[in-house]
């Protein structure tokens, strides 16, 4: 045999070795990547400098003689190169298929991932358990609109137009001009609901009235402008101020302590006559003495007395036949005692790292 002989069965040999090698790969990694066969194909089969190529310039050199056997050898490595790299691409397919269902795959045995659930906000929590604890004692739960008329707000309970005690609930007039009752304001306390609450006309009354109220303060760790407070208003033949008295002991106890305190102190709302500051015991050093009561054991937590004849008058109750007592405080306040929670600004400014604690 020839040189020419010689290359031809040199280079079918090497294309041979070299689609051999290609094919251990693709069986060790499962395929190649179709990347991996489009250069395979370009070094075997491409149409310049290409193992193929190469074989088809020594065919065209070659002495005539030799041509039908060398032309049979090199068709031949020719037709077994496209079939083995068509092969090799269909692997790389699956295997690229396969890759991408894997993927995409759902895996059923991994823990769901469960949504972020919220929960209450303190407040609530807080608001539900005085609600619960007055419950109990058989009181009703009612509300009243948080734009009140000047008349409800004051006047009614006993706050005449220029007195003033009106200046402490100074407040966000929505339409001012004109008196009573086509003025409009944000109201100041839960208290107008007591007026609303006796002309409904439904005798006797044991209600609690929480909710929202609004005063022109300015925001610092212990006041805002808007807050919350929890009402309360019994109303009877033969209420006394003793009635008063035990009612708040039994719920006092019930929210902070069984050893909770109470002390009642004089002072002065137009809509009560005797009126009282209520203090409770501190739970937080059991009157020694802590940062919190200031030092002085007590904690001031409401107002109170008994309802004013000229109040029970305007919510068309007679005052000689009927007397009653009413509360009012923070509910804002009692969280924060309940819970030590050292700033009020905590309960509005919804940070979810105060909210999402256990409550
Ligand atoms: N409304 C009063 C306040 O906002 C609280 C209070 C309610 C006092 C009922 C006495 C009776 O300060």
């Amino acid at each position: 045999m020839g040189e020419i002989a010689d290359a031809v069965a040199t280079a079918v040999d090497e294309l041979s070795r070299r689609l051999g090698r290609a094919e251990k790969e693709s069986v060790e990694k499962g395929g190649l990547t179709p990347v991996e066969v489009q250069a395979l194909r370009v070094e075997c089969l491409g149409r310049s400098q290409s193992l193929v190529t190469f074989l088809l310039a020594q065919l065209k050199a070659a002495p005539k003689d030799q041509k039908a056997v060398l032309g049979a050898i090199v068709n031949r490595a020719k037709t077994d190169a496209e079939s083995r790299i068509s092969l090799l691409e269909e692997r790389a397919v699956e295997r690229e298929r396969r890759e991408r269902v894997q993927a995409s795959a759902v895996d059923v045995t991994l823990p769901a991932r469960v949504p972020p659930v919220g929960r209450l906000h303190p407040l609530t929590v807080v608001r539900r358990r005085i609600e619960d604890a007055f419950r109990a004692l058989g009181y009703e739960v009612a509300d009243g609109p948080d734009i009140e008329t000047d008349w409800y707000n004051f006047e009614a309970l006993n706050f005449p137009p220029d007195h003033p005690a009106r200046d402490e609930f100074d407040t966000f007039f929505v339409k001012d001009g004109g008196e009573g009752r086509d003025r409009l304001l944000l109201r100041t306390h839960t208290s107008p609901v007591q007026i609303r609450t006796m002309l409904a006309g439904k005798l006797p009354i044991r209600i609690l009235i929480p909710g929202r109220v609004y005063r022109k303060d300015a925001i610092d760790p212990r006041h805002s402008p808007v807050f919350h407070q929890v009402e309360g208003l019994t109303v009877d033949e033969g209420i006394t101020f003793s009635d008063l008295k035990g009612t708040l002991a039994a719920v006092f106890r019930q929210l902070f302590s069984p050893r909770a305190k109470i002390r009642f102190g004089p002072t002065f709302f137009p809509f009560v006559e005797p009126g009282v500051d209520v203090a409770v015991s501190c739970v937080f050093c059991d009157q020694k003495g802590c940062r919190i009561c200031s030092g002085s054991g007590w904690i001031e937590i409401m107002g109170a007395g008994m309802v004013h004849p000229k109040v029970l008058a305007n919510g068309g109750i007679d005052p000689e036949r009927y007397s009653g007592f009413a509360f009012g405080g923070g509910i804002d306040r009692i969280a924060m005692l309940v819970h030590g929670i050292p700033d009020l600004r905590l309960l509005f400014e919804n940070d979810v790292r105060f909210l999402d604690r256990a409550w």
